[in-house]
Order: structure tokens, then C-alpha cells, then sequence
């Protein structure tokens, strides 16, 4: 049985490279073989309009990164296989999420935040160029995993950020409405290695240093001679350490080959026979997808029909999906019944401020305060021990406002002040 849901994303802008195959790519299509894994892979088309401003490049990079995947061994009939902007389901739950989420939550966002720390180191106004787009990225990037009610989404660090949030917003959505969403958990792929790129810094488009994955051979071979060793002599001893011509080698070959590359290096091994060595080896793993990556990116009406039959797949789960959310948020046929009334409706009580306990990855105890409305209003750092994190949660409870001095290091204050206090009474008064 699949019980264990995984989904990623992958932004269509740009051409896939080496780093994005060793990071990404291998290790995902790798886990997706996984017998006990429900995995939902897609592209995400509607996020590459954020940052992307040419059409045909949004096309192409769709239609290059689809190719990608399914050359390096995807399995569209094993897998769920999709294009986001097939899914129109998806920006209708964008809407509903946004309803439910705070805007201070958004302004916390690092890329937004980085948007504007960058205006104003230059003396420009916070929000000068950044769109609506760039903020609500998180929303949008919540939609596409609470959608399909992901239990992990392997994604990199950049991205912790952004699962968190959706986490939010489903709690947020489930407090107001009832239990619809799975909260979902990041999964950072901690031993994955990440690839040096020509110039020695992490491969990476944005320094204008990758080697594109599926270039031809002659222009691989040209690329991979361009990569910067230093200067030594043949028959000089080489390092292995800080060299990106090893570390690209390593994360093709085997230990074995490793090892007698390193040998070679000891021995100084010439720096064009390296890269030689180094090139008849990504050759090697990379010939056969490339061949199947050319016959695929030259009958594009191929790919768009298995993409189709991904998003047919998608939506069986996605259209009940959503009437089911249309439905519990009052969006109703007006002859209907008002079945799926909110949790607190439904037991009597009214909507009342929560604390909630939780365990992060990282081992550590945490709890935050939401309202009534399921607003996130304190969260408080990691706390060593369940013990301490509801220790702290007592305080509050029975001291209120008065607690907060003492606690205020472990605490970052989410609403404002007067929503704080006010929720902290609720308790209070309950005592
Ligand atoms: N924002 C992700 C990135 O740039 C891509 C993405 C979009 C994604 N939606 C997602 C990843 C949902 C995981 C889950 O890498």
C-alpha cells in the first residue's frame, strides 16, 4: 500500500544542469521507484511567471525540464506526473488560502524580505519592483502541496521557510473550517552533495557557471575543459581537496574510480587528461538519457499528451478536493444543505484562542498561540524538553500579558499586541 505522500515542485525557468541532476533530479526519480511512495511531481509553471517575463522561454524551459525528468527515468505511469497550470483547481485554493492567511506572515517571507532589505540598503522604496506575485509566492506555493494533502515535500533549504507556511495556513484553514488539510513537513536532503559549477562556486545559474545537462557531447567536452583548475605542471602532483574537476568526477563515479582519480592526482596526472577522464565518465551516465532527452524535446506532442494524462490523474483527486473545500467555506449551491460546519461550530463551542504543541525536525519543542480565527499570534523557540514548552504555555495561561516579559526571549510575537492580550484573557477568564 502507498501510504507516504511526496510532492515537489520544480520552477520552469530555466534548462536543467549537472547540479540540478546530482541535487535533484537523480535522488528524486531514485525515490520515486520506492514501492511505498505516492509520489506528485510537477512543473511549476504558474511560479516561473514571477520571475520570468518572456513567454517562449516560459515554454521552452516547461518543455526542456519535462523532457528531464522523464529522460532520466521518471515513470509518468508509477508517478503523478503534471504541469500546475493544467490543475485550474490550484489558484481557486490560492484564493481560499489567502483569505486565511495573515498578511504579517507574508511580510515575513525571505524573499520577499530580501526584496526589500536590498531597496532599502539602496535607498529606494521597500516594495520598488517587487509585484504581488513575489509576495503571494508562498500562498501559491501552499496551494500545490495542500491540494493533494502532501505528507513531504523534499525540497532545499531555501524552501523550509515556505513548508512551515503552508503548514500554517492549513492549520489555519482546518481551525476555521474543520480537518481538510494534512500538515505538511519539509524533507531537506541532507547528504546530497552540491556540485561545483566552471568557476568553482556552487553550480548555479545565477552565476552564469552551469553545465547544461543535456548539452551535446562536443559541447560538454568543450564545457568541461573550461573548468578553472590551478596552474601545476603535468607531472605535478594535484590536490584533490577544492578541486571542482574531482568533486564533479566524485558525484558520477564510484568509490573505486574515485579512489584512482585520487591516485592519479597524487601521481600528476595532467590537467587536460583529467578532464578527459572526467568527461568520458559524465559521458558514460549521461549519453543514453541524452539520446532519449533529443527524441523526446523533438515531438513536444508527445510530451504534452503525457502531461494531460498527468493532469487528469491530478484532477480526480483535485476537483472533489475542492468542492469539498467550496463547500465547507460557504461557496454552496444556494438549495443546499450547510453539512461540514466548522470544528467549533459543530461541538458546541464557540471559535476560542489555542495553543499548540508540536515537535520540529530538528528534535526540538516548540508551541505557538493561534485566535479564534486560527491566526498565528506567538511562537515561541525550540524548547529541549515537552516539559519546559508546556511549563511556558502554563504561565501564559494563568499569568496573561504579566508572563510575557519573562518569556519574551523565547517568544516571537506574531500579532499584535492588543490580539495577544486579548486571547491571553480568553485563558484567563476560563481559569
Ligand atoms: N518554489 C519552489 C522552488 O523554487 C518550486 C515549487 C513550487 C515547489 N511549488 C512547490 C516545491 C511545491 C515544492 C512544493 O524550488
Amino acid at each position: 500500500m502507498k501510504t507516504l505522500r511526496v510532492l515537489t515542485g520544480i520552477t520552469t525557468s530555466g534548462t536543467p544542469h549537472l547540479g540540478n541532476y546530482v541535487g535533484a533530479i537523480r535522488p528524486t526519480v531514485r525515490a520515486s521507484r520506492l514501492a511505498h511512495v505516492d509520489s506528485y511531481y510537477f512543473l511549476a509553471d504558474y511560479h516561473a511567471l514571477i520571475k520570468v517575463g518572456e513567454p517562449a522561454r516560459v515554454q521552452r524551459s516547461t518543455l526542456e525540464i519535462a523532457a528531464t525528468w522523464l529522460a532520466c527515468g521518471l515513470d509518468p505511469e508509477q508517478v503523478t506526473f503534471y504541469r500546475q497550470s493544467d490543475i485550474p483547481e490550484i489558484p481557486e485554493l490560492t484564493w481560499l488560502l489567502t483569505c486565511v492567511t495573515g498578511k504579517g506572515l507574508l511580510n515575513r517571507a525571505h524573499a520577499y524580505k530580501a526584496s526589500v532589505d536590498k531597496n532599502n540598503a539602496a535607498g529606494l522604496e521597500p516594495d520598488d519592483g517587487v509585484t504581488a506575485g513575489l509576495f503571494m509566492y508562498p500562498v501559491l506555493m501552499a496551494a500545490d502541496i495542500l491540494m493533494f494533502n502532501a505528507h513531504k515535500v523534499p525540497v532545499g533549504r531555501d524552501q523550509v521557510q515556505h513548508i512551515e507556511m503552508a503548514r500554517d495556513m492549513a492549520a489555519s484553514f482546518n481551525h476555521l473550517y474543520g480537518e481538510h488539510f494534512t500538515l505538511p513537513e519539509a524533507e531537506i536532503e541532507a547528504h546530497v552533495a552540491t556540485l561545483p559549477g566552471l568557476d568553482g562556486r556552487k553550480m548555479s545559474k545565477s552565476y552564469d557557471n552551469t553545465i547544461p545537462l543535456f548539452a551535446p557531447r562536443d559541447q560538454l567536452r568543450k564545457l568541461i575543459m573550461g573548468i578553472v583548475t590551478d596552474s601545476k605542471a603535468p607531472g605535478e602532483p594535484k590536490e584533490t581537496e577544492g578541486s571542482a574537476l574531482f568533486q564533479i568526477y566524485q558525484a558520477f563515479a564510484s568509490a573505486e574510480e574515485t579512489a584512482a582519480l585520487a591516485q592519479a592526482y597524487a601521481e600528476g596526472i595532467a590537467w587536460g587528461d583529467a578532464k578527459q577522464r572526467l568527461f568520458e565518465r559524465l559521458d558514460q551516465e549521461i549519453a543514453p538519457m541524452r539520446a532519449v532527452y533529443d527524441e523526446l524535446i523533438s515531438d513536444p506532442t508527445r510530451i504534452e499528451r503525457t502531461l494531460r494524462a498527468g493532469a487528469e490523474k491530478a484532477r480526480a483527486m483535485s476537483r472533489p478536493f475542492t468542492d469539498r473545500l467550496r463547500h465547507a467555506v460557504g461557496l454552496r449551491a444556494l438549495d443546499s444543505a450547510g453539512r461540514d460546519a466548522p470544528a467549533a461550530a459543530k461541538s458546541g463551542k464557540t471559535a476560542a484562542p489555542v495553543f499548540k504543541q508540536y515537535r520540529e525536525n530538528d528534535g526540538q519543542f516548540r508551541f505557538k498561540l493561534l485566535d479564534s480565527r486560527g491566526a498565528l499570534l506567538l511562537q515561541s523557540t525550540g524548547f529541549a524538553s515537552p516539559k519546559d514548552a508546556a511549563q511556558a504555555i502554563a504561565r501564559l495561561r494563568h499569568e496573561g500579558t504579566a508572563a510575557l516579559a519573562d518569556l519574551q526571549p523565547r517568544l516571537e510575537m506574531l500579532g499584535d499586541i492588543a490580539a495577544v492580550a486579548s486571547a491571553l484573557a480568553h485563558f484567563k477568564e476560563q481559569a
